[in-house]
């Protein structure tokens, strides 16, 4: 027998064992409409991106240790010393946000379309479950980095789940496991993000893959030819007759190679930015820390910063619920009628208004000026106006306590709290004091971190901030004086 024979022979003795082309070969060569075409690609792009995740992730979890006093060095370990481990953690990185952007824009896609109109409701319910799955995903998985970013995450996640009314504290509780957060926290979220949000996520890929070939892939949709339940099937057999071409590899070679290109994209990512870098080891004692979430919530940070006090609750609890609700709504309130965009200008309208929310939101929780600035400078001896004495000393503590994180004097220091280039005009030395030692909102109290002396120091040179500062500084002059 020639080799080529043998390896025949081979093939289908397995064949004849497990059946792998009798059952696969139908569902590959299903047909689908001839005219789908790169909008199409959004869908199997995710899973591609999920796969990657979960390749990336399993390898991860090799090296990984799940206990407060090791995480953050055994991350350390995989991206300085592990072989290839920073190219790892970065995949593992760049694929959640590719996972979560391809979802996004599946899911924009589908609604645009129509797609999730009769019969395809259910598809568009396990797809809802998907995203919020995979939001859960990239929630967890950022804990699991256990530096400070990592830890704002459960406080704002317990903080959200605690303002749910009458459970809020239970979940608060069930999320954090425990009353604070501690090894006992990072042990859930650790479950929860190899185990069991992954198991749903297999579970409902099956049936959202189950319901795709069931149903078919949607037409794209003809303005003027509305969905109506009575006919839709009959109509979409004879245009699968008509015009059907099989899955593979007519359109499915569209997939492939979006899919690749997803792929070498996050593995260019991965190389050449690499992972984020380790944020500071977790100290909850640390007052200025004002860390930023990973991109994909940035902008929901930017809803927490900006919300006023008193809404936010009501933003935090209502704003998902609302989403929720909608996503489970729509395909039975929408499940009729037209499903061309150019007929549905409300569907249309409601996306980009959206988007441009979410564009704006993020675009602030880049800049972030409500957050610290821990970039801030020493201030010049031009602006202090003295370089000896207490007000020298205080404008000097100013700096090293961190106040000018959150005060901007003369156009340097952080936004988060007033201006203070005046604060002398505003306020008298008795008011200043008690506002230092006590804090306000948003401004931690110093009674205890400043000694006597330096609050005084601070005072006085707050004291000498008034209009007549010499703002007509000019630059040149200010480096002048600042080089004696
Ligand atoms: C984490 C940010 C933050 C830090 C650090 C901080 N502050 Fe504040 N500060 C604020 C905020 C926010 C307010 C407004 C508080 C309010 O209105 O309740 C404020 C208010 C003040 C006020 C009153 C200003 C006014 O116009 O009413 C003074 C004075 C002040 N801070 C001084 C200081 C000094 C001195 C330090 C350092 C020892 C300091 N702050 C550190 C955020 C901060």
């Amino acid at each position: 027998m020639s080799i080529k024979s043998k390896t025949k022979r081979c093939l289908e003795v397995i064949e004849d064992r497990l059946g792998l082309a009798a059952w696969l070969g139908p569902i590959m060569r299903h047909p689908v409409p001839r005219a789908t075409g790169w909008k199409y690609v959004f869908g199997s792009a995710t899973l591609i991106a999920f796969v990657l995740q979960v390749v990336t992730g399993v390898i991860l979890a090799t090296a990984y240790v799940p206990s407060t006093s090791q995480a953050y060095s055994s991350l350390q370990f995989i991206t300085h010393d592990a072989f290839l481990g920073n190219v790892l953690r970065g995949l593992h990185y760049f694929g959640a946000g590719a996972m979560v952007l391809l979802i996004g824009i599946h899911t924009i896609r589908v609604f645009l379309m129509g797609a999730y109109k009769f019969p395809r409701e259910v598809n568009w319910l396990s797809g809802s479950i998907l995203m919020v799955l995979t939001l859960g995903m990239a929630f967890t998985g950022q804990l699991l980095r256990w530096d400070q970013t990592a830890l704002w995450s459960v406080v704002v996640g317990a903080e959200q789940a605690a303002r749910v009314p009458w459970i809020g504290t239970a979940i608060a509780h069930f999320v954090m496991a425990g009353d604070t957060i501690g090894g006992a926290t990072l042990s859930r979220f650790f479950a929860l993000h190899v185990f069991i949000l992954p198991a749903g996520l297999f579970l409902f890929i099956a049936i959202h893959l189950y319901l795709v070939v069931k149903h078919g892939i949607s037409e794209p949709p003809v303005p003027g030819h509305p969905v109506d339940p009575k006919t839709y099937r009959k109509e979409y057999e004879e245009l699968l007759r008509r015009d059907g071409v099989p899955f593979w590899p007519d359109a499915a070679w569209r997939d492939a190679i979006f899919g690749l290109l997803v792929v070498v994209v996050i593995a260019i990512l991965a190389i050449v930015i690499g992972p984020p870098e380790l944020g500071r080891i977790p100290d909850p004692t640390i007052l200025n820390a004002y860390p930023r979430p990973d991109w994909y919530f940035l902008w929901y940070f930017s809803v927490l910063a900006l919300s006023p006090h008193k809404l936010e609750p009501f933003i935090v609890v209502l704003g998902p619920t609302l989403f929720g609700l909608l996503l489970f709504v729509l395909p039975f309130a929408g499940s009729k009628g037209e499903r061309a965009p150019s007929r549905r200008p409300w569907a249309v309208g409601s996306v980009i208004i959206v988007l441009i929310i979410m564009w704006t939101l993020w675009w602030e929780g880049k800049r972030a000026p409500w957050s610290p600035d821990f970039t801030a400078q020493p201030l010049s001896a031009a602006v202090v106006g003295t370089s000896t004495g207490p007000v020298a000393q205080g404008a000097l503590l100013f700096h090293q306590k961190g106040c000018e994180y959150c005060h901007r004097i003369d156009g340097s220091g952080g936004r988060r709290g007033p201006d203070l280039s005046t604060v002398g005009e505003r306020l008298t030395k008795v008011e200043m004091t008690i506002r230092i030692l006590n804090g306000g909102f948003n401004m931690p109290g110093f009674a205890t971190a400043l000694k006597p002396g330096e609050l005084d120091d601070i005072v006085a040179f707050l004291e000498t901030r008034k209009g007549a500062v010499p703002r007509s500084v000019s630059n040149s002059e200010t480096g002048a004086l600042q080089k004696h």
